[in-house]
C-alpha cells in the first residue's frame, strides 16, 4: 500500500508517496525525475540503473525504496559533490575525476551502460587508490556494455586513479585509515 516516505538523495531530503516495494530505480527516474540511473534489464544483471548507498554500489532496480530510507542514496548527477564531501575537497567540480577520464579516453559509444560504469568506477576508487588490472575487471565484471567499450574504461579507470592520486596525494593506506561509512548492500 501506498505510504509517505522520506529518502536522502544527493544530500537532499525528498517526501514521496510510494508502496514500499516499489524499485529505487522507479522513484529516482519517475518521482524524482533523475536520467543517470537508467532502466536496463531490471534484474540486477546489466548495472545500467547502479547508483550508490552509503557509498557503496547498488542495483536500484532490484533494491526496494523502503530499503534506502535513513540511508544516502547518491546518482550520477550528485556524484561530484559526492566525491567533493570524500575527499574534502574546497569545491565541487563539474565532474568526478572518472567522467573526467572517460571523456579523456573517449571511452563512450552508444553510453548507455555508463551510468553504471561510471558509479561502479567511483566506488572502487573511493576505497582504492591503485587498483591492478585485474582488480579493475573484477569489479566491473557485472556491468554489460554491448558496444564494448570495456578496455578503454579499464584505461579510463586507471587513469582517473593516476590523477586522483596525483591531485589529492590519495595511497590506498589512506583509504584505510579513513572512517568509512557502515557498509550494507541491498539487492
Ligand atoms: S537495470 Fe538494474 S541491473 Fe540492469
Ligand atoms: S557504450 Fe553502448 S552499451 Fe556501453
Amino acid at each position: 500500500m501506498a505510504g509517505e516516505l522520506k529518502i536522502r538523495v544527493n544530500e537532499q531530503v525528498h517526501s514521496i508517496t510510494a508502496d514500499p516495494n516499489t524499485p529505487l530505480l522507479y522513484v529516482l527516474m519517475n518521482d524524482l525525475e533523475l536520467q543517470g540511473p537508467r532502466f536496463g534489464c531490471g534484474l540486477a544483471q546489466c548495472g545500467s540503473c547502479s547508483v550508490l548507498l552509503n557509498g557503496n554500489e547498488i542495483r536500484s532496480c532490484v533494491t526496494p525504496v523502503s530499503a534506502v530510507v535513513g540511508k544516502s542514496v547518491t546518482t550520477l548527477e550528485g556524484l561530484p559533490a559526492w566525491y567533493a564531501k570524500q575527499e574534502k575537497l574546497p569545491s565541487v567540480p563539474a565532474l568526478h575525476p572518472v567522467q573526467q577520464a572517460i571523456i579523456d579516453e573517449q571511452a563512450v559509444q552508444c553510453g548507455y551502460c555508463f551510468n553504471g560504469m561510471i558509479i561502479q568506477a567511483a566506488a572502487l576508487l573511493s576505497k582504492t587508490a591503485d587498483p591492478s588490472e585485474a582488480q579493475i575487471r573484477a569489479v566491473m565484471n557485472g556491468h554489460l556494455c554491448r558496444c564494448g567499450s570495456y578496455p578503454r574504461v579499464i584505461q579510463a579507470i586507471e587513469r582517473a586513479a593516476r590523477r586522483m592520486k596525483a591531485s589529492i596525494g590519495r595511497t590506498t593506506s589512506d583509504l584505510r585509515a579513513q572512517e568509512m561509512p557502515a557498509v550494507e548492500v541491498v539487492r
